[in-house]
């Protein structure tokens, strides 16, 4: 009989050797060539859920690539460090941190206001907040508190930021609308995380319709569709080869995408070298959702 001690021995050191480093985005975006410092300049950005993950990732890049000024949004007060940490790196006062809560009607009222009284435009608006629920399920078994929180953060808040965002942009002469939907607004999960799912659905379709009210007020709307990313919680949830290996089936490029992957993708879709995309969706994917793969039942 195999020793707990070689059971866990399997489970945390036995992964087996790759040809490609499903973790090894952060090699890959060291090769990326250095941001254009005047891509963003003369542009005024505000970014929700901008301290951890992708709106970290595009808050940097966004300072490195010219932005006048930089609101960044987050419920996690650890923000103002980023926000400091970027004006440290940029050597210029260009970043600030509000305090907020995306699915308040109020704080984010408060948020624009306050983001038009410090810098007095608005020309980007990446609303990346986005949380998925520890109990999100199929359909039976999701309890309705997570339904109701993922739908508030994911589907409200992206709705509020356009709600306060669209007339600052207005009078701004107009601006890039930037939403963050998932590969699961295309195609089914077999991992269940339903109410997640739901959620993104509704910023994809909610996006192609703010796109075209407003395309003629020069607000451009797109959305972005990522596939897994490579964060901690990734690489500790899939821990052994088995856990690995079911996911990495669905992946071409044998690799987990990189949060600043998404960010370079962001950087293009706030810059004017987009200019004539509006209410269309880059997916970022690695392939994922070009491949045709039949799970298991699991
Ligand atoms: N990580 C992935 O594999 C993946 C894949 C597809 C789509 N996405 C989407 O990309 C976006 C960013 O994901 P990430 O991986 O960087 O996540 P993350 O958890 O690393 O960062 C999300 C940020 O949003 C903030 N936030 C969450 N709810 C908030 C609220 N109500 N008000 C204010 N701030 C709030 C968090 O504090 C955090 O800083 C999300 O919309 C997510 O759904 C992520």
């Amino acid at each position: 009989m195999k020793s707990t001690f070689s059971l866990l021995k399997r489970n945390f050191t036995s992964l087996k050797q790759r040809s490609i480093d499903p973790f090894g985005g952060d090699k890959v975006v060291k090769n990326h060539p250095l941001p254009n410092p005047q891509r963003l300049v003369n542009k005024y950005a505000l970014i929700t859920g901008g301290t951890n993950g992708v709106g970290k990732e595009t808050s940097i890049l966004f300072a490195q690539s010219g932005v006048e000024g930089l609101t960044i949004v987050d419920w996690n007060k650890k923000g103002q460090d980023v926000a400091e940490e970027i004006n440290h790196l940029a050597k210029r006062k260009v970043a600030q941190f509000i305090h907020a809560d995306v699915s308040s009607d109020k704080q984010m009222e408060r948020t624009f206001t306050e983001h038009m009284q410090r810098f007095g435009k608005l020309n980007v608006l990446f609303n990346n907040a986005g949380i998925l629920a520890a109990n999100d399920d199929g359909p039976c078994n999701t309890p309705d508190e997570d339904y109701e929180k993922t739908m508030n953060v994911n589907v409200k808040g992206v709705f509020l930021c356009h709600k306060y965002g669209i007339p600052e942009m207005l009078k701004s002469g107009g601006g890039s609308i930037i939403n963050v939907a998932s590969i699961v607004a295309l195609v089914g999960s077999a991992a269940a995380q339903v109410v997640y799912t739901a959620s993104k659905g509704a910023v994809l379709a909610m996006s192609r319709e703010i796109a075209i009210m407003y395309a003629k007020d020069n607000i451009r709307v797109n959305t972005i569709n990522p596939g897994p990313l490579s964060t901690e919680l990734l690489k500790n949830f899939l821990n052994t080869d088995a856990k690995l290996d079911r996911r990495l089936i669905h992946n071409p490029i044998g690799r987990f995408g990189h949060p600043k992957e998404i960010a370079q993708v962001v950087a293009f879709l706030a810059s004017d070298e987009s200019s004539l995309l509006t209410g269309t969706q880059i997916t970022a994917d690695g392939g994922i959702t070009a491949a045709y793969v039949t799970p298991e039942k699991i």
